[in-house]
């Protein structure tokens, strides 16, 4: 089974051809970074019009890298929500013509899973496990038991991990995207600022929280003005930090929550971050179970995981109806409770 991915529900536009043995036969990503640079952060009618213009050549590209045509394909799957709702509507309506065309199944792919089912593409990893996903605009911990079987144990009551990254960036003067920027200030650091807040740390549920430790680096940086290379090095670090501990401490209550995992998987955009990533296979070890960190590639927005998503399902005969309607919002697990927070994204 080959199946067409297409993911655009922010500022990544991807196309990827993935068959059934996880093989990821060619794919092709534009990352929209010099668009939104300007702006320090994502401006949707900005990525919109990105995808628009550059999602057809890039399907193009991704077939003749693979040497297939639309006839060699099982089905096309695209990203259908959440997202930014302009670019999704570009990704699935591409797929839907694609689609009706060809007369091939078409799989209407929630982001979430696509970044959720990663590892099983990467290290086929075996219901069920616990998943840890921190990006941009998620920050959650899941256990996923089954395709389409999700049970959501904590989310985010406000900031998403990788949007605290970034705000925390934009202080400090680091620029956009603000994890890398983080992480590299951080590494020159000579003596880390050791006591910014851990929100949330010892408390009984899964929840995450980063307003606070953001109010507390926005004090620090407004007392220690004008900011020395050394210092935005120090906060930056010490921030780092305090977020892996906080997040380190959620996923340790997970693991005492959900018996019986057989791993720990880490997805999104700050799995990147190698001082989060030590500390999690820690904190898994402790646990009792491996830690899978797909490759940054397939960690952060790539069609890929998308593609694959849609083969999981069309191997079980679901599809899509060629009417399905984009979904700006559409949680995982639609049985969890609804978290209160001063900006809550689930
Ligand atoms: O998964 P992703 O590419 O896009 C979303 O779906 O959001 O994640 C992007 C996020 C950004 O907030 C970025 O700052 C963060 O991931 N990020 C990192 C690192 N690399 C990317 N955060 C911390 N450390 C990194 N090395
Ligand atoms: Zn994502």
């Amino acid at each position: 089974m080959i199946v067409l991915g297409i993911e655009s529900s922010c500022d990544e536009t991807a196309a990827a051809l993935v068959d059934d043995r996880r093989r990821i036969l060619a794919e092709e990503l534009f990352s929209q970074l010099d668009e939104h640079k300007p702006y320090g952060g994502v401006v949707p009618e900005v990525a919109a019009r990105a995808h628009l213009e550059h999602l057809g050549p890039l399907i193009e590209a991704t077939m003749k890298k693979a040497g297939l045509g639309f006839a060699d394909l099982d089905g096309i799957a695209a990203t259908a929500g959440p997202g930014l709702i302009g670019g999704v509507i570009v990704g699935v309506t591409m797929a839907k013509a694609i689609a009706a065309v060809h007369k091939k199944p078409f799989y209407a792919v929630n982001h979430l899973e696509g970044h959720a089912l990663s590892a099983r593409l990467s290290d086929d990893v075996a219901f069920p496990y616990l998943l840890l996903l921190v990006s941009g605009g998620h920050c959650q911990l899941l256990v996923v038991e089954d395709i389409g079987s999700y049970r959501r144990l904590g989310a985010t009551i406000d900031d998403a991990a990788g949007e605290a990254f970034d705000k925390a960036a934009k202080l400090l003067g680091l620029g956009y995207p603000g994890g890398p920027a983080i992480q590299r200030a951080a590494e020159a650091a000579k003596d880390p600022v050791l006591d910014l807040p851990r929100p949330m740390l010892g408390r009984p549920d899964c929840n995450f929280s980063f307003s606070g430790l953001k109010t507390a680096l926005r004090q620090r940086v407004e007392a220690l003005r004008p900011l020395s290379p050394e210092t935005v090095a120090n906060l930056a670090a010490g921030f780092e930090i305090a977020v892996t501990e906080s997040v380190a401490d959620r996923v340790k209550r997970a693991i005492a929550a959900a018996p019986g995992m057989t791993a720990l998987v880490v997805a999104g955009g700050v799995a990147a971050n190698a001082r989060l990533r030590k500390r999690l296979a820690e904190t898994a070890a402790k646990g009792n179970l491996p830690l899978v960190a797909p490759p940054i590639a397939l960690c952060t927005d790539n069609a890929a995981m998308i593609a694959w998503t849609g083969i999981e399902h069309l191997k079980r005969g679901e599809t899509s109806a060629l009417d399905f309607a984009p979904r700006p919002r559409w949680p995982l697990d639609n049985d969890a409770p609804a978290l209160r927070g001063a900006g809550v994204k689930a």
